[in-house]
């Protein structure tokens, strides 16, 4: 667990679906397309903030989610509203760029939603991939992610 500068930002990761109308319309719908059919299936978000994904995801029929942030406030706030809501999702703090214990060859599905982008270097992007990698059962399973284009411009009429 590290002080992330995410720490101070759970609030607008949790409202951003809501108030972020691509969030809910273009973001989510194409992951969850991309994602196919979770019935049955074993599912890792990596970096899964306020696990706005995580809790998704489990709705969307997946048998078993982990969620795994290495910021303390994301954690803490997803293990509150997994207490009010008890959806059986466990949320783990860790660096989705290194190993993380008890993950690998368990899930059939790795999710990682806005974090590649944020890896600082190379090895750091290829650290997270091999993560999910190992995570993915060995016979194989699906690596969905959601990145940002490269002409992602931060003014704020984007
Ligand atoms: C842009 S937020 C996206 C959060 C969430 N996936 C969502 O869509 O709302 C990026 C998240 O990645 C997490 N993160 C960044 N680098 C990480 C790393 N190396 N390991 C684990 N989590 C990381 C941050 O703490 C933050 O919660």
């Amino acid at each position: 667990m590290v002080n992330s500068q995410f720490d101070t930002t759970v609030a607008v990761y949790e409202l951003s679906m809501a108030e972020m109308p691509f969030r809910e319309h273009i973001e989510a719908h194409s992951l969850l397309k991309a994602v196919g059919d979770l019935h049955g299936l074993s599912v890792l978000d990596l970096s899964c903030g306020s696990g706005l994904y995580a809790r998704r995801l489990r709705t969307a029929g997946a048998a078993q989610v982990v969620g795994v942030d290495e910021s303390e406030a994301m954690i803490d706030h997803a293990r509150q509203r997994e207490e009010q809501e008890e959806l059986g999702i466990r949320y783990v703090a860790g660096n989705a760029a290194e190993p993380i214990p008890g993950m690998d060859g368990r899930f059939d599905v790795v999710t990682a939603v806005y974090v590649l982008p944020h890896a600082p270097t190379k090895d750091v992007l290829e650290g997270m991939c091999a993560t999910a990698r190992r995570a993915l059962r060995p016979d194989g399973g699906r690596f969905v992610a959601a990145t940002l284009n490269p002409d992602f411009a931060t003014d704020p009429q984007w």
